[in-house]
């Protein structure tokens, strides 16, 4: 990994996957003047799906949810540049990839300070031919075999002992080769133990059931043990 430093800025990047300009690659406007944008998922921001010279890239500007983000849409306290949600969510998914656990490879992450606050933003890969698990369950019901292989997935991510504190299903993905993967890690953090990891599967849980009271997804309470038979 390397690393540019200013008074204002820093910015990690993986240099074997980053030929653009790493002072570049956080702005949107530097691919869509390029014509390099090639789609865009809309969740608290957009995510910019983008052709690097390399590989396809997500670029994603952190925001906060609810009533608190629209005061303070994307600030957050600096509290020293290791602690920056870019530069961990960085790190986290370096660990994961280690791990062998399905996440996207980090390319890029960069904080931006003004005085007591910063904003940051993550250049990750982006899954080829992949579709989220609401977007999947909207059209169709999942094969039980898939469901296995999400079980499987949370069973290695917890494993390596990290704590995906927004598990839903916006945050799984499943390509058309079948393979599984786990997204979006802002504020997720490593933690030794067990005691949280069920935090983890009953908000993964609530989430199929909110879906489902809202009659959206095809998905039905039986399901949720093949997941967990896996863990
Ligand atoms: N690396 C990626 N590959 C493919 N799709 C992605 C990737 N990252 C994000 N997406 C899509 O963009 C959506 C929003 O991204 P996410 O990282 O979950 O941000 P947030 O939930 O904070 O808005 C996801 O639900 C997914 O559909
Ligand atoms: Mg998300």
């Amino acid at each position: 990994m390397k690393m540019l430093h200013f008074d204002n800025q820093t910015i990690w990047y993986d240099e074997t996957l980053l030929k653009d300009d790493p002072m570049q690659v956080f702005s949107p406007e530097f691919w869509q003047q390029q014509g390099k944008v090639i789609g865009n998922a809309q969740g608290r921001g957009t995510t910019w799906f983008v052709q690097t010279q390399t590989i396809q890239a997500a670029l994603r500007h952190y925001r906060r949810g609810g009533l608190f983000g629209k005061l303070i849409a994307d600030s957050y306290l600096f509290l020293g540049w290791g602690k920056t949600r870019s530069f961990k969510e960085f790190d986290l998914l370096k660990t994961l990839i280690k791990a062998g656990v399905n996440v996207p490879k980090p390319i890029a992450a960069r904080a931006v300070r003004s005085g007591l606050i910063y904003k940051a933003d993550l250049l990750s890969e982006k899954i080829p031919n992949a579709q989220d698990l609401f977007s999947i369950l909207i059209k169709e019901p999942l094969p039980a075999e898939l469901y296995q292989k999400i079980g499987q997935e949370i069973g290695k991510m917890h494993n390596a002992q990290v704590n995906h504190t927004d598990l839903n299903i916006h945050n799984i993905l499943i390509d058309d080769s079948g393979k599984v993967w786990i997204i979006d890690f802002d504020k997720c953090l490593y933690q030794p133990g067990d005691a949280w990891k069920q935090g983890n599967l009953d908000r993964l849980k609530r989430s199929f059931e909110k879906e489902l009271a809202q009659k959206t997804i095809h998905w039905c309470k039986a399901e949720w043990p093949t997941i967990t038979s896996q863990l």
